[in-house]
């Protein structure tokens, strides 16, 4: 893996100025061990991991706590809902009071935006952002990078167009700096009401129809817990506008294929038929969530 220069290094807290020299890296030794033979090695065993969670999760969670368990690290996975932050606690003393204990390393997911910069700046242990509000999910777009690399051999050149709720999705944001860094060409499609203004001199919005002509499709999720009331007018406009519906599917390039970082709603911003088609990634993005978090683990305590 690339030289880390100074322990702050270690943190993951964005791809937003991250290197392709470096993100190449972290992708070739996930590929080391998603071909690794174990099931379970002792790489790392007697390290002691938190995972953090102040937000629900399904894949970033368990992929996380299944990378560390195939390392060989003691883990320790905290429930927002069933600890002292019920009784007001707040982020930043919950990851002190877990530092103190003596973990080597935190795995974070927060509701706000900005707060795990500055937790990072005041902590001792390295920490990895596993989806900061709508700033950033970086081992999401690893995965992902990893996933279009799987598939078509390269990154360079290629053309991805990411469609739907950009607004609040740090999925797109990680993305977006993660796939410039490497050389592919990223274009956003999204309703007036769901663009990043703050994005607006990083990246082109263009229609649907020219989105669809793209070598990955990526869909996002509609986040609903997000919104404020009545941004989604209804779930079958938005279908009908900025859904991949097994009609557009037809419209795609033959070699295309789909992405969606999940958990998907079906028959809103993709049709349910699409969800396990041939050309869809959804699962395998799920797969190779564990090898990316290996490889980022390992990064932070190398
Ligand atoms: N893609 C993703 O972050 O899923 P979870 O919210 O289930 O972790």
């Amino acid at each position: 893996m690339a030289q880390l220069k100074t322990w702050q290094d270690r943190h993951l807290l964005g791809l937003k100025g991250m290197g392709k020299e470096e993100i190449e890296s972290i992708l070739d030794r996930a590929e080391y061990w998603a071909n690794y033979p174990q099931k379970q090695t002792s790489h790392l065993s007697g390290r002691f991991v938190a995972n953090m969670f102040f937000e629900n999760s399904t894949r970033t969670r368990f992929s996380f706590e299944m990378a560390q368990k195939r390392l060989g690290m003691q883990v320790l996975n905290f429930t927002a809902a069933v600890s002292s932050v019920e009784k007001g606690e707040s982020i930043y003393d919950t990851v002190r009071t877990l530092e103190s204990m003596g973990i080597d390393a935190g795995v974070i997911r927060l509701k706000p935006s900005g707060v795990l910069e500055h937790i990072a700046r005041q902590v001792s242990i390295p920490l990895i952002n596993a989806g900061d509000g709508n700033n950033e999910h970086p081992t999401q777009a690893l995965l992902d990078l990893y996933t279009m690399r799987q598939h078509f051999g390269s990154l360079q050149g290629l053309s991805v167009s990411i469609i739907g709720d950009i607004q609040h999705s740090r999925v797109a944001r990680s993305n977006l700096w993660a796939l410039k860094a490497v050389g592919a060409k990223v274009r956003f499609c999204a309703p007036d009401n769901m663009r990043a203004l703050e994005l607006a001199d990083e990246v082109d919005y263009v229609s649907m129809d020219e989105a669809l002509q793209a070598d990955v499709v990526m869909m996002l999720r509609v986040q609903l817990e997000r919104h404020e009331h009545g941004k989604l007018a209804s779930a079958e406009e938005y279908r009908s506008q900025y859904g991949l519906t097994v009609e557009r599917e037809k419209l795609l390039k033959d070699h295309a294929i789909i992405m969606h970082p999940a958990p998907v709603n079906r028959n809103v911003e993709i049709d349910d038929e699409l969800v396990e088609h041939p050309r869809a990634k959804i699962f395998t993005q799920m797969q190779n969530g564990v090898p990316i978090r290996m490889a980022v683990t390992e990064r932070a305590l190398s």
